[in-house]
């Protein structure tokens, strides 16, 4: 018979903070109240905005779980102008092609409520660009150039709690948000000069509201039409 393997890392005692029921009723409202003011934006003040803020932000974003802690994600963050210059211009490239053709006629359809096009011009005014990457597979390479690869665990998962908390990290701090995808974005692997095993995932604008900015009139679904309890 062979000896249990031991934990590697062992265990500690959990640091748990049990609120009054009046407490965690006032902090769920409260919590619930400022993210239904979360709204993407996409008109951007080029207001700067503090890089400890984004700081905090992203660190919030990699208290995430993810499959087997294996945290498949990377942030970059861009406020350089001319990088942010070279972003828009691949990124119009592609949203140009988007909307010329690569769309469906249905999705174009969908878009128009949002009153998009290829224009991007937020990725210049907006102070700061934060571009999540995930990991497909985590890549060690040795000085010798011999790369050992590890599989990722619900990579695509992770990344996407990871980015959830971001967002509401980013909306407490004050901040504004578009969550763009203008795909594919194999531009800013090249421009960020991120590792093979590293996809861009999202780009993230954040800054404040220009003073002008308007939302799209749009609603969420009703509480019966997104939960089914089983008491
Ligand atoms: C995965 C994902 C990709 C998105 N891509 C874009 C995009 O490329 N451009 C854009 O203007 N909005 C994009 N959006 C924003 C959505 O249009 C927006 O979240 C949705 O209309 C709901 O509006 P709200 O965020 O104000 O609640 C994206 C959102 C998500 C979650």
């Amino acid at each position: 018979m062979t000896a249990p393997i031991p934990p590697i890392h062992g265990f500690s005692a959990l640091a748990f903070t049990r609120l009054t029921p009046d407490e965690q009723q006032r902090r769920a409202q409260e919590f619930f109240e400022l993210m239904q003011q979360r709204r993407t934006v996409r008109e951007f003040s080029d207001e700067p905005v503090p890089f400890a803020l984004l700081e905090l932000a992203i660190k919030t974003a990699a208290t995430a779980p993810s499959g087997a802690n294996q945290q498949p994600w990377s942030f970059a963050i861009v406020g350089n102008a001319e990088m942010k210059c070279a972003i828009r211009e691949a990124a119009e490239k592609e949203e140009y092609e988007n909307y010329h053709g690569r769309f469906p006629d249905s999705w174009l359809k969908e878009l128009e409520q949002f009153g998009t096009d290829w224009h991007k011009p937020f990725l210049e005014i907006a102070p700061w660009l934060i571009v999540v990457f995930k990991q497909d597979y985590g890549l060690i390479v040795e000085p010798s150039g011999k790369e050992h690869k590890l599989k990722h665990y619900y990579a695509n998962e992770s990344v996407g709690i990871a980015t959830g908390l971001l967002l509401a990290a980013l909306h407490n701090a004050g901040l504004a948000t578009l969550t763009h995808t203008p795909n594919p974005m194999g531009f800013l692997s090249k421009l960020l000069q991120r590792p093979k095993n590293e996809k861009p995932y999202l780009l993230i604008p954040v800054g404040y509201p220009a003073a002008e900015a308007r939302v799209p009139n749009i609603t969420k679904k009703q509480w019966v039409e997104v939960a089914q309890v089983f008491e």
